[in-house]
Formats: structure tokens, C-alpha cells, sequence
């Protein structure tokens, strides 16, 4: 599929966005893992949610949806049952590095696989932890072998900043004797974290450390996931760099470990308010406006760059907009998503005119050059899709993105919400 779309004259509108990525998965595995009837409400039917999805049920559990939830029979922290078949990520790293955690400690043996995308992508970041565990796989890249064991306890500094790995730590000391002790230097998103206290774990953060026990049972729940701010940041970058444009977006999560995309917009200047703050199933949740802004050049880098990992293409669209330079630093991790999203916004932004510069660890844009359409491919990477119909705003004529359906991993209905935003303004 490939969709062309127009420069716009300005966006308005109240809107929502699809439920978390990162919420939605884990409401699954904990759900399949809890003892008895887990709902899931505002869940993600993103195809990566979906993924979870499948590999749970060829693992034996029951999980109905319908419009407004799914419904997941939870078997209890031994209930899993060998697969028949090999288990299928698909294109979503979040299930295969999540699951490896859970797999690693059950008394059968199974094989997960992915796409061409995903076996690309590095394993061995949970692997060695897992297997300092106990864990034993046959390889470090998709298709992963994983023999089920018994696992124990242990202390572990992580190397990289990722939420994929800590989550997949955690979720395997359920199955672990004695206690398992993360070290996390540089902090990532909590989700797991808050799910896990939810069902009653035995987990606890003490400043940069988060000691996990194994557990006997995990209570079912009712969850609430809120909009993906990683969703909402496409539509917020649209209402900075659109001149005329204001665009509230409801119901968005906002929890601290992934707002890193609001401080870094507002230090580019934005005009940015999150309305209606509240807390909903134990997450921050607000309402985001956001107007058109005279943006200026800024640099990030350091911390707040896992707290934005994945809004970082977006960010850079934005700055295409900003008067000056804008520097991107320490975002290495960036390589190794979907795409490499380092080269492959300097390789797409710069056909559209823009300056970019691609340095080993992120990137250099000079912003404020006239944009043109010209036809930009995702190379199937559903933020590359994004990013790239949020930069087709601002450029002169018609852009067309090759291979735009991916947009459906993480956001059923992008092209359709982008439509009404340009509508409303008319
Ligand atoms: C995710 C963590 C991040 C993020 C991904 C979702 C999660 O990956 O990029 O989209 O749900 O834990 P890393 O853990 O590799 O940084």
C-alpha cells in the first residue's frame, strides 16, 4: 500500500489515539499469567498487540475480544501448555523479548519466531540476563529455541536503558527461587513494574534498584489502558510545525517515564498543556493540547532519550520546523528498531529537502529549509510511516509513502484520524 497526501492549511480537532503498545501487551501476559479473569479495556488491536495475542493462545489460554475489551482466562503462573507450533511475534520485539522471560521458566520447551525485521534485531540483551538465570536458549536470534527450566535469583546492572529487558527480568523472576535484583542506572518505562504491584507481586523500587520475588499467584484484574502517547506525539508535532493549527487529544497516558517527548517539544518551545490530569488503573492520564509554535533548534541527549525512544523520528520532523540547529545525541538504540531509525531519517527527510545530518549516535538537523513532496518509503517501519506523513505537512505538493500500511502495527486508523484534523480546519 502507498498513500499520497497534500501539504495541509492547518489542523484542528478533538481527538483520540489507540490504547498503549507497552500497556496493552503486558495486560495480556500478566492476564494469561493471573488465576482467573483478567478485562482489559481500551486495549490496543494494534498488530503487535495482536502477536501477544496468538502466541497466548497457542499457549492454551482463552482470550475473547469484542469493541470494547478483551477478555483473557488467566491459568495461573503454571497453567501455559506447550505449544503446538512455533510461536509468531511477527514484526514486534516487545512479545518476543517479554515472552523469552516467561518461556524461560516453564516446564516444556517452545520455538518463537518472527519477521525479516524482527530477526534482525538483538536477543542477546535478554538472553544474557535470562541465562545467567538459568535460561537456556539455542541461538540469539529469532527463531529462538527455548528450553524451559527451573530459574533462580539474580542481581543485574543493565547495560542499556530498555524497558524490554528489565520487563523480561521481571517476569521471569516469577518463576525464579529467591530474589531477583534489577539495577537500572538509567530509568525506562514502569509499566511492568505498576502491572506487577496491581496483581499482587512481591515487587519493590528502592531508588535506582527494583527487587522482584517469585510469586505463587497473581491476582486478576481490570485494566484501563490509556491512549499511547507515543501515538498522540504524530499529532502533536502536526499542531506545532502547522501553521493555524490547535489540536486536543484525550484520554493520553502520561506517565513520567515516557513524557520525555513533552520536555523535550517544550524546550524547542512548544505550546503544550495537559488538561484534566488524573490517575486511571494506577497510570497518569491527561488530555494534551497542543498549538502551532515558533519552534527553535535545541539538543537532547542523555536521560531523557529512553523516555522518548520511540517519538524520536517524530521529534526530528519537528524539527524541520525549528529556526536553528537541532542535536540528537546518545540515541545509539535508534539503530536497532524496526529500522535503523538514524539512517533512515537522514536517507527519507533529506529527499523531502530537509538538512540532516547523520552522526554514529543520532542526529544534526538544520532546520527551517523549504520542504517539497517527493515519494519517501517506511521500509515497513510503522513510526517511519508516521513520522513521515507528519513532515508531508509542511512540505510543498504531494508527498507519497511507500509501504504506508505498516501504520497499523501500533495506530489502526492513522490516515483516517490525519483526514479529520485536515478537514476540521477547513
Ligand atoms: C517498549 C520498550 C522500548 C520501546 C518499544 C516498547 C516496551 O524498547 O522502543 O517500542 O514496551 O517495553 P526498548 O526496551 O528496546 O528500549
Amino acid at each position: 500500500m502507498e498513500t499520497t497526501l497534500a501539504a495541509a492549511e492547518g489542523l484542528s480537532g478533538r481527538i483520540t489515539v489507540p490504547g498503549d503498545k507497552s500497556v496493552s501487551h503486558r495486560a495480556v501476559m500478566l492476564g494469561a499469567l493471573a488465576d482467573g479473569e483478567t478485562c482489559i479495556k481500551g486495549f490496543l488491536a494494534g498488530e503487535d498487540c495482536l502477536s501477544t495475542i496468538s502466541c497466548f493462545e497457542a499457549l492454551g489460554i482463552s482470550i475473547s475480544r469484542n469493541e470494547n475489551s478483551v477478555i483473557v482466562q488467566g491459568k495461573g503462573l503454571s497453567g501455559l501448555q506447550k505449544p503446538e507450533k512455533t510461536l509468531d511475534a511477527g514484526n514486534s520485539g516487545t512479545t518476543m523479548r517479554l515472552m523469552s522471560g516467561i518461556l524461560a521458566g516453564q516446564s516444556f520447551s517452545c520455538r518463537i519466531d518472527g519477521d525479516a525485521s524482527l530477526r534482525t534485531r538483538p536477543m542477546d540483551r535478554v538472553i544474557a540476563p535470562l541465562a545467567l538465570m538459568g535460561a537456556q536458549f539455542a541461538s540469539n536470534k529469532a527463531p529462538l529455541e527455548i528450553t524451559g527450566t527451573r530459574l533462580h535469583g539474580i542481581r543485574y546492572s543493565l547495560p542499556v536503558p530498555s524497558a524490554q529487558v528489565k520487563s523480561a527480568i521481571l517476569l521471569a523472576s516469577l518463576f525464579a527461587d529467591g530474589e531477583t535484583v534489577i539495577e537500572e542506572p538509567i530509568p525506562s518505562r514502569d509499566h511492568t513494574e505498576l502491572m506487577l504491584r496491581a496483581c499482587g507481586a512481591g515487587i519493590e523500587r528502592r531508588g535506582n534498584h527494583i527487587y522482584c520475588h517469585s510469586a505463587k499467584r497473581l491476582n486478576p484484574f481490570v485494566a484501563k489502558v490509556p491512549g499511547d502517547i507515543s501515538s498522540a506525539a504524530f499529532f502533536i508535532a502536526a499542531a506545532l510545525i502547522t501553521p493555524g493549527s490547535s489540536i486536543q487529544i484525550e484520554n493520553v497516558g502520561v506517565n513520567p517515564t515516557r513524557t520525555g517527548i513533552l520536555e523535550a517539544f517544550r524546550a524547542m518551545g512548544a505550546d503544550i498543556d495537559v488538561i484534566n490530569l488524573r490517575s486511571e488503573a494506577g497510570e497518569p492520564v491527561g488530555d494534551i493540547l497542543a498549538k502551532h509554535s515558533k519552534l527553535v533548534g535545541t539538543e537532547i541527549s542523555g536521560n531523557i532519550i529512553p523516555r522518548m525512544i520511540d517519538e524520536v523520528p517524530v521529534f526530528a520532523v519537528a524539527a524541520l520546523a525549528a529556526k536553528g540547529k537541532t542535536v540528537i545525541k546518545d540515541a545509539q538504540e535508534l539503530k536497532v528498531k524496526e529500522v535503523n531509525r538514524i539512517d533512515a531519517l537522514a536517507k527519507q527527510l533529506s529527499k523531502l529537502g530537509a538538512h540532516v545530518e547523520e552522526r554514529p549516535d543520532g542526529l544534526i538537523i538544520e532546520g527551517g529549509h523549504p520542504l517539497t513532496g517527493a515519494v519517501v518509503e517506511s521500509g515497513g517501519d510503522h513510526r517511519m510511516a508516521m513520522s513521515l506523513a507528519i513532515a508531508s505537512l509542511i512540505a510543498k505538493g504531494e508527498t507519497v509513502i511507500k509501504d504506508s500500511g505498516c501504520v497499523d502495527i501500533s495506530f489502526p486508523g492513522f490516515f483516517d484520524c490525519l483526514e479529520r484534523v485536515k478537514r476540521h480546519a477547513l
